[in-house]
């Protein structure tokens, strides 16, 4: 590029953006633009002044939270809550709903083996949609405790088919859910109080479900073997065959194996 060139191109080159109304066509400046700037300083300051100004409004005589106040003898702004009151909506008054333990006479919390509402089949559908969402991942879909987080490592979570965990009453269910046991986090916060009595409730179902024999089946109903079941509904072969079970550490946990149960195998 040789010199000629390069002052054609600085001449063409278009004012800067913000100095466009003091510029002419061709880059030279009006005659004006003293004035133009003082004005603008003007506005500028001006406004640097009004940002100052605020309405009264701002200065409000109200207590701010955890801040001191005068007005009380105790200097606190915030206010401890008043003895025997309830905030709105919150007057859970039917205790053994909320918190799945009544109070024993003895003083201590006791679980009970009763639903605070009847069981429907609604609340049963309710509780398995909820238990295979939250509980199945662990706890596997029919409750063996054998769930895919399990088989990848987790802790063994509990089977509800054992001894202990079929004698042990609904409520406690609910207060797993509640608060949590040991290496499982609480669900409190998935589940509403009625859908965590609903899961409750399946999980009941589930232990009878698992431990069904033939003799149960009301009279009438007709039986299939799950071979015929996976031929019927285009499943793999292998939808019937026994559910084969990682090994488990025996300390870790009292889990049975219903590996053999072909029954188990059903709600997979
Ligand atoms: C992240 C995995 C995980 C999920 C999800 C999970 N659990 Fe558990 N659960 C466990 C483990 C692990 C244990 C065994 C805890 C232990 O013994 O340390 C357990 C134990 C239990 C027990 C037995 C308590 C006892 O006293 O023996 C119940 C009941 C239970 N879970 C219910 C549920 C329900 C209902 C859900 C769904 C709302 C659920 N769990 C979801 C991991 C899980």
């Amino acid at each position: 590029m040789d010199r000629d060139q390069r002052s054609e191109i600085s001449n063409q080159a278009p004012c800067p953006i913000l100095a466009t109304s003091l510029c002419r066509k061709g880059g030279k400046a009006r005659r004006s633009t003293g004035i133009s700037r003082l004005t603008a300083v003007v506005a500028l300051t001006a406004l640097l002044f009004l940002a100052g100004c605020r309405q009264d409004m701002q200065n409000q005589p109200k207590i701010r939270s955890e801040r001191g106040s005068e007005i009380f003898a105790d200097q606190r702004g915030a206010r401890p809550q008043v003895a025997n009151t309830v905030a709105r909506g919150q007057l859970h008054e039917d205790t053994y709903f909320y918190t799945g333990v009544v109070q024993a006479a003895d003083g201590y919390r006791e679980e009970k083996d009763e639903m605070p509402f009847p069981v429907t089949l609604d609340v049963l559908r309710r509780g398995q949609e909820r238990f295979n969402i939250y509980c199945a991942p662990c706890h596997s879909r029919v409750g063996n405790g054998m769930g895919e987080i399990v088989r990848r490592g987790f802790k063994p979570a509990a089977n509800f088919q054992d001894s202990v965990r079929l004698s042990q009453p609904i409520s406690h269910y609910f207060y797993a859910m509640t608060y949590g046991y040991n290496a499982m986090p609480d669900y409190a916060a998935q589940l509403a109080p009625a859908d965590r009595w609903a899961v409750a409730a399946y999980i009941r179902a589930l232990q009878l479900s698992q431990a069904a024999k033939v003799e149960d089946v009301p009279t009438g109903v007709q039986l299939k073997s799950l071979k015929e079941i996976a031929r019927e509904k285009h499943l793999p072969e292998s939808f019937a065959e026994p559910w084969a079970m990682p090994s488990v550490n025996p300390a870790d946990s009292a889990i049975t194996s219903s590996a053999s149960n072909p029954a188990t195998a059903a709600a997979k």
